[in-house]
């Protein structure tokens, strides 16, 4: 199947999991949020766990928890990034943000509740043994954690009210947690899964998630709203530090591109089978949203 199909096909394997997690649960507007915020998306953080585990030989049904464990632990670092103390984004995924919506405490309590659940989806039984889900959960838990991704935010923020503006050495540093972290998690999930190694997965998505970030920074600039979803020029509205505003769009794009053919190599070892994997990288630094 090709990959652009293999992506529509998994985002709905995702959500079917997703939904059922969240039903029967209190009529709420917390849980009502959370329904909210785990709608849309590109679902590529879903996909590459979806795709790593089936290159290692590992079904759907063992895995699809994963996938959706990451979407929501993705969904929940969206709703906090759009909040008035740290972006101030009133439109994500073409949709009201989730504190404009409700209000701030729902988007705080939302998102905390599809943290906890992300990981109570890596105890799900069809994922393997409770070895492999303790490793599933400890993986996540340093990606999006103090040395993953909760650091690159900070760093991002702190970024802001810097004196003097960031060196390549640190917002490389600052992006490998904010984005690269869970992205690499994501990535190696299938080899967690499968119980092998995993650094060709994690050159890989090393290389993928820092050009996703720099696209993602492109976009800020020159993307269309009605197809990103979200406000445009917000980084250099915030003095945000990125690729774009240290190296401009032209060798931010020209990094990029290295950055994926690193990705597209770092899977030589699986032939044939890396096939979807090396067109979801193509897709990251051609995507419209
Ligand atoms: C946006 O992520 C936030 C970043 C880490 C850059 P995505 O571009 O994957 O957002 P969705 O999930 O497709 O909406
Ligand atoms: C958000 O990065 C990264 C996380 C939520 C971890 P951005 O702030 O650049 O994402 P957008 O542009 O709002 O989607
Ligand atoms: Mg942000
Ligand atoms: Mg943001
Ligand atoms: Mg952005």
């Amino acid at each position: 199947m090709s990959f652009a199909a293999t992506l529509t096909r998994d985002a709905g394997l995702v959500q079917a999991r997703l939904d059922a997690a969240l039903s029967g649960l209190a009529d709420e507007p917390v849980i009502h949020a959370m329904r909210y915020a785990v709608q849309g998306g590109k679902r590529l953080r879903g996909f590459m766990v979806l795709e790593s585990a089936r290159i290692l030989g590992i079904a759907e049904s063992a895995s699809v928890s994963a996938a959706a464990a990451v979407e929501a632990l993705h969904a929940y670092s969206l709703i906090h990034d759009d909040m008035p103390c740290m972006d101030n984004d009133d439109l994500r995924r073409g949709l009201p943000t989730v504190h404009k919506k409700w209000d701030e405490a729902t988007a705080v309590l939302a998102g905390d509740a599809l943290q906890t659940l992300a990981f109570e989806l890596l105890t799900d039984p069809a994922l393997g043994s409770a070895d492999v889900r303790v490793a599933l959960v400890a993986g996540l838990a340093k990606a999006s954690g103090a040395e993953g991704m909760v650091l690159g935010q900070a760093l991002d923020i702190a970024a802001e009210t810097a004196a003097a503006p960031l060196t390549l050495e640190q917002i490389t540093r600052l992006q490998a947690g904010k984005t690269g972290a869970l992205i690499r998690f994501s990535a190696e999930a299938g080899a967690i899964l499968a119980q092998q190694d995993p650094a060709p997965l994690r050159a890989y998505a090393d290389a993928l998630g820092l050009a996703f970030q720099i696209w993602d920074d492109v976009l800020d600039v020159e993307g269309d709203v009605a197809k990103t979803g979200k406000r445009l020029n917000k980084d250099a509205d915030a003095g945000k530090a990125t690729f774009v505003s240290l190296l401009g769009l032209d060798r931010a794009k020209a990094r990029a591109a290295d950055l994926i053919d690193m990705a597209e190599g770092a899977l030589a070892p699986y032939g044939d089978r890396a096939a979807n994997l090396i067109a979801a990288a193509r897709f990251v630094i051609s995507r419209e949203s």
